[in-house]
Formats: structure tokens, C-alpha cells, sequence
């Protein structure tokens, strides 16, 4: 085992999309696990588009160019414990335990640190069972996969024959978020942009999908929904759900799950009215995954299994080769350069 903790921190304030001089690589001491922790060694990080939100902005910047980290701080990948392990960033194997639920060579996901070892509490990490595979519990199975479901179950509700549209289709929740609403019979919609358009009409199913930046978003919902759209699943904001927003059928759902366009934006745009929520009795709903679906977690990943286990629910990985090159993919990320969910890998995978 290494005897320091390779860790990156905040270097300064990004100007626009993060780059690899806004963080530093640093060499730290090694973490000691208290009682009831577990020191494990990270394998997977999750790269997310909420953590440019989340970066620190120039001085008196607007918001939302200030987040809630400062210069100098580590960066943070996934929720912070307590939350419960499969909120956290990382995918991990345990080193040392002094947690009587863990032992030595325990795969776990937890943690939300961006250094190779990691001390957590062993309540706030999760145990994988010995047939997942390691890239699969940040994605599919985990935090990604249960958000695309709870979206969808709880408040999209796609029935047969309906119009569900999804944007940053070919995204980590975008992809399985469509999946779900084809199984449920409902034609699928979606926007992404290059290589992505092609990739979930090709590859997942989808039944078109606009290219956001090679065509008139608004003008193609125009066709491709002529009798309006009954879900729209937004993982954007922007300009992107104002063209969906204008186009909902009567009792449509919106299911608000993210904000993508806006994270890397110098301010926030303007809000649409609301008259057509009323004119049409729209149902317009925000979610955040760990606020009250716990119980539901087991559910979603039986689900997910099967669909995944009959070939009608497919996912990609994109797997980026360590710390120095993370900044790099965080921006190419933000960007929707992405070819489906993206990890770091930060040390070998035992499970294949
Ligand atoms: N509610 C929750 O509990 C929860 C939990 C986790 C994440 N989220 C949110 O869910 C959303 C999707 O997350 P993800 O991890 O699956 O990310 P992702 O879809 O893999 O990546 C973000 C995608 O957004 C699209 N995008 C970027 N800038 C855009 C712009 N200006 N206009 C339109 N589209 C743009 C890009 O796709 P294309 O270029 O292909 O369009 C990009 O690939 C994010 O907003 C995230 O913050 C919500």
C-alpha cells in the first residue's frame, strides 16, 4: 500500500469550463480509520455535470458562478456522508476495516472525496454483492439508474401510446430514463447532440432523436409531436425545455431533474410563464434521489436487472484514466462531448 493519499484539490476559480490548471494534484497523508470506519481504496469515481455548480466563482460573480467549494478545498464527487453509499462518487475495495459489517477486499460505493483512500464511516458506505461489476454500481445500478427510475415511476408515468420526450438522451440517466418509458410502450423522443443522436436512436431504441445543435429543437418537436408531448423528462433546463414546455399536451407531465445547460452559465435565464400549466392542467415536478425514495431502492434495481438481463435495457460507460485527466472530462462533459456516464478510473478493477 501506497504511504501517502494522492488527492486533488481546488486550485482557483474556473473561468468558463473548468481546466486542468484550476486543480492540483497533491500528495497527502495517508487517512487512519477511526472506530466504526472503513479505509478503502478507490477503483471508480464518478464525473458528474452538477460539480461545476458546486466549484468556487471569481470574486463577486454572479450566481450561479459561486458554489458552495472554495480554493483550496478537495473536490467532492457524489454527497457527502451521512448519506447512505450509493449517493457517494466512488466505487471502491476496503483495505482495513474496524466496521464489523466490512472486511479486507469488500467491494463498496461510498465516499466523496477525490483521493485515492478514503476513511468513511462503514454506516454511510454500501457493500456490492460479489456479482456486480464495479463500473456498473456508478451507473446502471446505482445513484444514475435510480434517478432515471424514480423520475420516471414516480412522476413522468409514461403510459402505452403516449409522446415522452428526453433531453441529454444519450447522458448517464437520459439513456436509461428513455429505456424505461420504450418498455413501457410510450414513444421515445430524444435530444442530445452529435454522436449521441445517432447512438440512442441506433443502439437504444429511442424513436428519433433531434440533434440540438445541427437542427431547429422547436421546429422538429413541431413535427415529431404533432399532438403535443405527454412527458417530458428534463435533465437541461434552458432553451431546451422552453421548446419542450410549449409543446406539452393537455395533463402532460414535466419531470424536473436537472439543469445541465445552466451549471456552466454566467447567469440564470429568464422563467417561462406559467399560464400554460393551468390552461392545460400540467403537472410540473422536481425531484432530488435521496430526499424520500429509499424504500424504493430495491424495487428500481430488480427492475433494472431484468430489463438489463432481457436485452431492452442498454448502457454505456465512458471510462477516463485517472486524476491528472478528470478536469479535462468534466469540461468535455458540460460540453455533451460525453459518450454515455462517465468514471475515472483510479486503481485496477478485480471485477473485470
Ligand atoms: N434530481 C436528481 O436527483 C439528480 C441527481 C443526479 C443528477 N441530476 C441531474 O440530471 C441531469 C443529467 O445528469 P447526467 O449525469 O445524466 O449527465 P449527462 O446527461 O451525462 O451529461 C449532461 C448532458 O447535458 C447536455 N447539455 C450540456 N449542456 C447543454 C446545454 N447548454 N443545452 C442542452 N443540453 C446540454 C449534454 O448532452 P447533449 O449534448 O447530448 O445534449 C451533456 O452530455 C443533470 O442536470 C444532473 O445535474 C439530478
Amino acid at each position: 500500500m501506497e504511504q501517502t493519499n494522492l488527492s486533488m484539490r481546488i486550485a482557483r476559480a474556473p473561468e468558463g469550463l473548468p481546466r486542468r490548471e484550476d486543480f492540483v494534484l497533491v500528495e497527502e497523508p495517508m487517512p487512519v480509520p477511526g472506530e466504526g470506519e472503513v479505509l478503502f481504496r478507490a477503483i471508480y469515481m464518478s464525473l458528474d455535470p452538477s460539480m461545476r455548480r458546486k466549484l468556487p466563482g471569481p470574486e463577486g460573480a454572479p450566481v450561479p458562478l459561486g458554489g458552495t467549494q472554495s480554493v483550496g478545498d478537495l473536490m467532492i464527487a457524489g454527497v457527502p456522508p451521512p448519506a447512505r453509499g450509493y449517493m457517494g462518487g466512488f466505487v471502491g475495495q476496503v483495505v482495513e476495516s474496524r466496521h464489523s459489517g466490512f472486511a479486507q477486499g469488500d467491494l463498496v460505493q461510498g465516499g466523496c472525496w477525490w483521493q485515492h483512500y478514503q476513511a468513511v464511516p462503514g454506516d454511510c458506505l454500501v457493500k456490492l454483492p460479489l456479482e456486480t461489476k464495479a463500473s456498473e454500481a456508478l451507473g446502471l445500478l446505482g445513484q444514475h439508474g435510480f434517478v432515471a427510475w424514480c423520475g420516471m415511476r414516480n412522476i413522468g408515468k409514461a403510459k402505452p401510446g403516449e409522446t415522452v420526450v428526453v433531453s441529454a438522451a444519450g447522458g448517464a440517466i437520459g439513456m436509461i430514463a428513455g429505456q424505461l418509458a420504450k418498455a413501457d410502450g410510450a414513444r421515445v423522443i430524444g435530444i442530445a447532440s452529435g454522436e449521441n443522436s445517432r447512438f440512442v436512436v441506433e443502439e437504444l431504441g429511442f424513436d428519433a432523436c433531434i440533434d440540438r445543435h445541427a437542427e431547429d429543437v422547436a421546429q422538429r418537436l413541431d413535427r415529431l409531436c404533432p399532438d403535443g408531448i405527454d412527458v417530458y423528462f428534463d435533465n437541461v433546463g434552458g432553451d431546451v425545455m422552453l421548446a419542450a414546455y410549449d409543446r406539452m399536451a393537455d395533463f402532460g407531465r414535466i419531470v424536473v431533474c436537472g439543469m445541465a445547460s445552466e451549471y456552466n452559465a454566467p447567469e440564470l435565464p429568464f422563467g417561462a410563464s406559467l399560464r400554460p400549466v393551468l390552461r392545460k392542467r400540467l403537472r410540473i415536478e422536481g425531484f432530488v434521489v435521496y430526499d424520500h425514495y429509499e424504500d424504493q431502492f430495491e424495487q428500481f434495481q430488480q427492475e433494472l436487472r431484468a430489463l438489463s438481463a432481457s436485452g431492452r435495457m442498454k448502457y454505456r460507460i465512458e471510462v477516463i484514466d485517472g486524476f491528472e485527466n478528470a478536469p479535462d472530462a468534466l469540461a468535455r462533459l458540460l460540453e455533451g462531448r460525453n459518450k454515455g456516464k462517465m468514471i475515472v478510473q483510479l486503481g485496477p478493477d478485480p471485477t473485470g
